[in-house]
């Protein structure tokens, strides 16, 4: 059972290490470019393309050997917004590609973390993500986020994706702490399963509603709202 933010023990952390995609960046604000060209079709296509960029970025991870190489995570966003025209039967041409590629480098933040960022310093606070560090780099400082982050780390530096050990290990690697003693903040709920998996205190950022997924251990807590986080983590 997950613990709720009411019912959860403070949970005690030295540093805190968010998820970019979904988490801190709504994935859906492509929804308003796709809208633009296909009427009607931008819930469906912003689904499609979110679901299959994840879905690559396992499959990759399986597959890859000494032959098989990994592409980076803006390949496979790519490949996965191609995927979902063709799938959606959306007429697409490269223009529209180009503009749907460059709404992903422009996503909107989500307000709660705005809002909640600032007022966890001074806790470290780091940022972990599938994303390239050319993706993730201008998105944190136009948006502000960029501001509230002590740094932000790629999965490029494990050479596979989340929610493989290896990549959780690069927090560790660089905030020189116990993995129990880094709270590590995912709304992908697979994420905060793999960073309990690894050892992380867990926490789910459930803002949809969701049920759990039962194929790892449960996060140490969930929360509804990135608001709920200072709570959480301060010292009783
Ligand atoms: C990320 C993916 C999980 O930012 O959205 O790592």
């Amino acid at each position: 059972m997950v613990m709720t933010a009411s019912s959860a023990n403070r949970l005690s952390v030295d540093a805190l290490v968010f998820d970019a995609y979904g988490t801190l960046f709504d994935v859906h604000s492509v929804e308003t470019t796709a809208e633009s060209f296909f009427p009607g079709r931008g819930t469906d296509l912003s689904r499609v393309w979110r679901a299959k960029q994840l879905e690559y970025t396992w499959l990759q991870s399986l597959m890859q050997s000494a032959s098989q190489g990994r592409e980076d995570f803006a390949a496979l966003t790519a490949h996965a917004l191609d995927y979902a025209c063709a799938a959606l039967r959306l007429a697409s041409t490269a223009q529209i590609r180009h503009r749907l590629l460059d709404a992903y480098l422009d996503l909107a933040p989500f307000p709660d973390a705005l809002a909640t960022l600032p007022g966890l310093a001074p806790l470290p606070r780091i940022i972990l993500s599938n994303g390239t560090r050319e993706m993730l780099e201008p998105l944190a400082a136009a948006t502000g986020v960029a501001q509230h982050m002590d740094a932000i780390i790629s999965v490029e530096a494990a050479g596979t994706y989340k929610p493989s050990p290896r990549v959780y290990q690069l927090a560790v690697d660089h905030l020189q702490l116990l993995p129990l003693r880094i709270g590590f903040v995912s709304s992908n709920a697979w994420d905060a399963i793999g960073a309990k998996a690894f050892g992380l205190t867990s926490i789910w950022v459930n803002r949809t509603g969701v049920p759990i997924d039962r194929h790892g251990p449960a996060p140490d807590a969930m929360i509804e709202s990135l608001i709920e986080l200072p709570a959480l983590v301060r010292e009783a």
